[in-house]
């Protein structure tokens, strides 16, 4: 991959600021180093927006401590951030992905709070803030993105008035009473708000996100409208309660614009016929079963990937189904491994994975064709159009877009999506076959019923769920999010 100087006065009209960039470092245990696609819906959704547009995607290597220029990587310019050795330790193991994440996903596993993992995740919104500053031009449009950031917004406003500032959250934001644990609510709101448009992937989002700040500050919420009082930014003064009357106030837009794919790049794909061929040989080197059913996710405790396998488990133990007629491929990426509950998490579910194929496995049919590793997009695309059924359990997800990735593949308007209703997707995609993951028994018959789903009610389906997922990708996504964000420019109001 060329790596191209930028020179030190470049700046750019377009900022998209991220945790991760959309390569990421990778060192082998040889010493040898190379760039990777990162893992995650994020990249995924903003990789297409950002090769479409002039602009620079700031964000973190993925190693500590490592230096780099900045460099064009497939057409994005791409502008890495130092993190030290500590500050991945504090700011992204500990408090972005050890308190913020399990606190936004529902408290699944309990999130930890320190104040140094805060104090470490102040300087680092702060440092991506100087650099979103440095390298924005005049009037530039600035676009934060997740969790990993949300101080941002009003640190780069503090910084540089003139910019227009988007804030896009991938993730839930959780009720209040859940949110409301955090020791920093108040600072997390407070930077959000420095935003001109804060997006959510729900309704619901964006609702618990106006209850936060009328609960925490007290301003009026109109929805999607948030009045914020003008005192609050430049003269770094805390404004508390509803703008009062004279007084001027600026206003931030909080409302849902849910994320998607490059649909159309992902049925091109499954359209190829080495992709198809690729697809046959799966199935064939399954030992062709009567359904194969397919989990891909990150290996994370949110994804409900125990629930699943308890489901698949059962119905073995009960007879109702054989390996011979169904199998289970679960795709379960690396993610977060030096963080404890993760740890965890692997030991438990590769137990689990050992223990249904021990019991149920014989010498030419496996039960669980478990892999612990990602694979590139062909493999994936292929594995789409290989699965009879597509597994998504999240107990909590802020979209998944796994489940749209399936839907786009089936150009054959074949195969069958069960959805949790947990996941932010299930707004859309009603015409998959929503299940409570928590409900086990309920989840095995959704397993039964959509291994026995007649092929025309199979069509009817996926047609839907396509339809859905073709009109709103991602270009319109990242197209309406930048239109409201244009027309929020500066909107100021004066209280009568
Ligand atoms: C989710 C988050 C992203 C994150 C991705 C991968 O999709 O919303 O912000 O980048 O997971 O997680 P990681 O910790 O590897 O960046």
């Amino acid at each position: 991959m060329a790596e191209v100087q930028v020179a030190e006065h470049e700046s750019y009209p377009f900022v998209v600021i991220s945790n991760r960039l959309p390569v990421d470092r990778v060192i082998k245990p040889d010493g040898s180093a190379s760039w990777r696609p990162s893992p995650g819906g994020l990249v995924t959704a903003l990789e297409p927006v950002m090769r479409a547009r002039v602009g620079a995607w700031v964000g973190w290597s993925g190693q500590p401590d490592l230096d780099f220029a900045p460099f064009d990587s497939d057409g994005i310019r791409v502008v890495p951030m130092r993190l030290s050795a500590l500050e991945v330790q504090n700011f992204y193991e500990g408090f972005s992905n050890d308190t913020l994440w399990p606190l936004y996903h529902d408290v699944i596993a309990p999130p930890t709070y320190h104040r140094d993992w805060w104090e470490t995740y102040v300087e680092v919104n702060q440092r991506f803030a100087d650099t979103a500053a440095r390298i924005s031009s005049p009037g530039a449009v600035v676009w934060v993105h997740d969790y990993q950031l949300q101080l941002v917004p009003k640190m780069l406003r503090l910084l540089r008035p003139d910019l227009t500032i988007g804030f896009f959250n991938h993730i839930p934001f959780p009720p209040y009473g859940i949110y409301s644990q955090l020791p920093w609510r108040t600072q997390i709101i407070e930077g959000l708000l420095g935003a001109d448009v804060i997006g959510f992937q729900r309704l619901a989002d964006a609702n618990n996100f106006s209850r936060a700040v009328r609960r925490l500050k007290g301003f009026v919420t109109k929805n999607p409208i948030i009045e914020v009082p003008l005192v609050d930014e430049s003269e770094g003064v805390r404004a508390q309660g509803p703008v009062r009357r004279g007084q001027e106030f600026r206003t931030v837009v909080a409302k849902q614009f849910p994320i998607s794919i490059d649909a159309a790049a992902y049925e091109t794909l499954a359209r190829t016929p080495a992709i198809q061929a690729r697809a046959r040989q799966i199935r064939e080197d399954l030992g062709n079963p009567q359904t194969i059913m397919l989990g891909v996710d990150r290996l994370d405790y949110t994804k409900g990937i125990g629930h699943r396998l308890k489901a698949y488990g059962e119905l073995l133990a009960d007879g109702r189904i054989s390996v011979e007629d169904v199998t289970l491929v679960q795709v379960a990426s690396p993610s977060r491994e030096r963080v404890q509950t993760y740890m965890h998490l692997r030991d438990e579910i590769e137990l689990t994975v050992g223990r249904i194929n021990g019991d149920f496995a014989t010498i030419s049919h496996t039960a669980i064709s478990y892999h612990h590793h990602g694979y590139p997009r062909d493999e994936m695309v292929a594995l789409y159009l290989a699965a009879d059924v597509m597994l998504v359990t999240a107990l909590r997800d802020g979209m998944n877009l796994v489940a749209k990735e399936y839907v786009a593949t089936r150009f054959d308007d074949d195969g069958v999506l069960i959805l949790s209703e947990f996941a932010g997707a299930a707004d859309e995609l009603k015409r998959a076959m929503l299940i409570n993951p928590h409900d086990i028994d309920g989840l095995k018959d959704a397993i039964l019923a959509a291994i026995a789903m007649p092929k025309r009610d199979r069509a009817a389906r996926m047609r839907a769920l396509r339809r859905r997922v073709i009109e709103n990708d991602v270009d319109k996504w990242s197209t309406e999010f930048l239109r409201v964000l244009n027309n929020s420019r500066g909107a100021r109001g004066r209280k009568d």
